[in-house]
């Protein structure tokens, strides 16, 4: 694919994520104290670096799963609605979920993979998305933990990618284009 030239400015340093990962690390060890069957599980691809540094700080007994999912994001199609790349490898009924995401922007996403999970029957579900654009949301949706709240700005790095470049930068950036 052709790109338009970019440059990419950063927003959060690699500093600032770790200390926000950090401190919610620990609502979320007690949100999760008084159990050991905890699954984390990881929206791929762009939460991948995050769900990493993420489980690292949790001292709790965790499992980790992976879903990939692809959201028709719009509003003509049913909420609810997700088709899944891949699915989870694990059963998720009577367990306590946390599911893990990059950025929430329309909810589709979010809203969508909530909605199916919460069809498994797991005996808590809750959710932490490293980044947040209120501003763009089309649906309905409030993650139980954000890391950073963000204006509508393009980003990438820590995971995020644009056309699947620039996941393996260490802090977030914006993308502009020059
Ligand atoms: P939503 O379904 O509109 O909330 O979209 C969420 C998904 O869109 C995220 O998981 C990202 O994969 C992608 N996305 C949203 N904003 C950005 C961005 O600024 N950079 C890269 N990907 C983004
Ligand atoms: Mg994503």
């Amino acid at each position: 694919m052709t790109e338009r030239p970019y440059v990419i400015d950063q927003m959060i340093s690699a500093k600032s994520i770790a200390a926000r990962i950090e401190a919610l690390s620990h609502e979320i060890e007690r949100e999760f104290a008084d159990t050991d069957k905890v699954v984390v599980v990881g929206i791929l691809r762009g939460s991948f670096v995050f769900i990493a540094d993420l489980v690292r700080e949790l001292d709790l007994a965790i499992e980790v799963d992976f879903i990939e999912v692809s959201s028709y994001g719009n509003a003509m199609q049913s909420s609810g609605e997700v088709r899944i790349l891949k699915d989870l490898r694990g059963g998720i009924e009577g367990r306590d979920v946390l599911v893990v995401e990059d950025i929430v922007d329309t909810g589709f996403t979010m809203h969508n993979v909530v909605a199916h999970l919460l069809t498994r029957g797991p005996s808590k579900l809750k959710t932490i998305a490293l980044l947040d654009k209120p501003s763009r949301r089309e649906v309905e949706f409030k993650s139980d933990w954000t890391g950073f709240e963000i204006p509508d700005e393009f980003v990438v790095g820590y995971g995020i990618d644009y056309a699947q470049r620039n996941r393996n930068l260490g802090y977030i950036g914006k993308v502009r284009f020059v």
